[in-house]
């Protein structure tokens, strides 16, 4: 069974890559720009997603191999990207090794994750990066709302997403911070992290991402004890330029494998 929330593969799957896309990829660079990356470099991409980093590093790099346990949204990938539908809690779909290997929003939603890191350390190369974005469970506290009630309603609505329905299909809102401590424990070296954090209003990327997961996980959401009038009012309260919140709070830690 696979534990992730998500439909990768659908409509909503793609708009939910797309709002990542424009929300993270600039950190995303950023990040991975002052790594200092040459054209001779060998690149795994895991959780590839809609491919834009993949992409982004193609034009920077040797070689990608870009992994998702669903590559349908992966159809315009650069020359230079190998795609491969595989299922990272059975490891990985090609050997080593690689002079950088980058996952974002992947591990926390792997109950497998410590594996997985064990995986991707014996697979770097002497001197190799390895770059882990995950969001925090920081809570995502209210800076304006149209009603007051829309702050009860917002609070229950988080509650259930992050204290019931995500941790019982195996998300971790504490590994982000757990992260560099495993990177060091695994052997690696030059442990940095940056955090990345802004706030986002109804009607913007942020929101239509809430609105977004709301929809896609609106079974598990209901059988959780929300109402389906409150997934009605919380989605339209995700589109109100008046409503703004914290969005998550990103971070990313990096390290290297002794040369
Ligand atoms: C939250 S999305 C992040 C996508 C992309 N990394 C980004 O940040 O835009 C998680 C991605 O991991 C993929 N994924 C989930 N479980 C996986 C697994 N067991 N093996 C490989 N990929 C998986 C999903 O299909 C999805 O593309």
């Amino acid at each position: 069974m696979n534990d992730y929330i998500f439909d990768t593969g659908s409509e909503l799957g793609q708009d939910h890559l797309d709002h990542l896309g424009r929300l993270l990829d600039t950190p995303t660079t950023w990040r991975l720009d002052r790594l200092g990356l040459t054209a001779d470099m060998r690149c795994l991409e895991l959780g590839a997603g809609s491919g834009s980093i993949a992409n982004w590093l193609a034009a920077r790099t040797r070689e990608v191999v870009a992994v998702d346990i669903d590559t349908t949204q992966l159809y315009d990938v650069a020359p230079g990207v190998q795609v491969h539908r595989y299922d990272l809690r059975d490891g990985l779909p090609v050997d080593g090794p690689f002079d950088l290997i980058h996952a974002r929003l992947l591990l926390l939603h792997l109950p497998e994750r410590e594996q997985l890191l064990t995986r991707l350390v014996d697979a770097l190369a002497p001197g190799g990066h390895l770059v882990l974005g995950d969001i925090t469970g920081r809570p995502l506290d209210v800076v304006a709302v149209p009603d007051p009630a829309d702050r009860d309603l917002w609070e229950k609505i988080q509650h259930l997403s992050h204290h019931v329905v995500s941790p019982a299909r195996g998300v971790s809102w504490t590994w982000a911070r757990e992260t560099p401590e495993r990177m060091t424990a695994a052997g690696l070296v030059d442990v940095d992290v940056m955090q990345y954090s802004l706030t986002s209003a109804g009607g913007t990327d942020g929101c239509l991402l809430h609105r977004n997961l709301n929809q896609q996980a609106e079974p598990l959401l209901l059988a959780a004890g929300a109402t389906q009038d409150e997934l009605t009012r919380y989605r339209a309260l995700m589109l109100n330029p008046r409503f703004r919140a914290w969005f998550y709070e990103l971070l990313y830690t990096n390290a290297r494998k002794p040369a």
